[in-house]
């Protein structure tokens, strides 16, 4: 039997969060008067909380406190916070539970590869931490991706070897990631954003199981 490590990014993949973070960072910089584009926020995804919010400071020319820039952190998260709290299953994205579900049965290992520091919550919400083997999230690591640590560290985790992991990403930095940790790189959204993912869809409906068993063989 073969088995390869299915690593999952969890905001904009698993579940419809990447709705939640722009609309709380856009709160954030309406607030510091800094225009924030739908263009701008696609470069957050995957980027952790702090390297977030510089880049918003830094396109919106602010340079902040010390103490400032640790209370928007703050106001940011548990804006983000209320989001999360009326969420439920709901919000998992298409065919998601579906595509576990086959790995499990199949007997692939699972992991979860996110930048969150809220991610064990949200799967706890979603009621979906059940699913996976390993979970390694924004309390794990010290370098964020495009860093491929968090992916890494997964594949120890789950004991499979990094060219036999595949990775699900919504974001262009964690592509770069998988990418660059030697890992299958399958991108879920739009090819403008992720062409440099080995597979691109536009989201889970589009993967077959046949998709699967061929990634499982190969
Ligand atoms: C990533 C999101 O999964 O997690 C980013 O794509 C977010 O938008 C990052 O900034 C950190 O999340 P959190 O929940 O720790 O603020
Ligand atoms: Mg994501």
């Amino acid at each position: 039997m073969h088995k390869k490590g299915f690593i999952f990014d969890l905001d904009g993949v698993i579940v419809d969060t990447a709705k939640y973070h722009f609309l709380a960072w856009k709160k954030l910089a309406s607030s510091l008067d800094i225009d924030f584009t739908e263009e701008e926020n696609e470069q957050l995804k995957g980027v952790s909380r702090v390297r977030s919010l510089e880049k918003i400071l830094s396109w919106g020319n602010k340079t902040i406190s010390e103490d400032k820039f640790k209370k928007l952190m703050s106001d940011k998260n548990e804006d983000y916070l209320s989001y999360i709290a009326k969420m439920d299953e709901s919000e998992i994205l298409p065919d998601v539970p579906k595509i576990l579900d086959y790995l499990i049965v199949n007997s692939q290992p699972i992991a979860l590869g996110s930048a969150s520091k809220n991610a064990r919550i949200i799967l706890e919400r979603v009621d979906l931490k059940k699913k996976f083997d390993a979970i390694v999230d924004g309390n794990d690591v010290s370098k964020a991706k495009p860093d491929p640590e968090v992916f890494l560290i997964a594949a120890k985790l789950l004991d499979i070897e990094p060219k036999n992991c595949i990775v699900f990403e919504d974001s262009v930095a964690g592509v770069t990631a998988a990418n660059t940790a030697n890992m299958i790189s399958i991108g879920i959204g739009s090819e403008d954003v992720l062409g440099h993912a080995d597979y691109i869809f536009k989201d889970f409906t589009e993967i077959s199981e046949e998709f699967l068993q061929k990634l499982i063989n190969n």
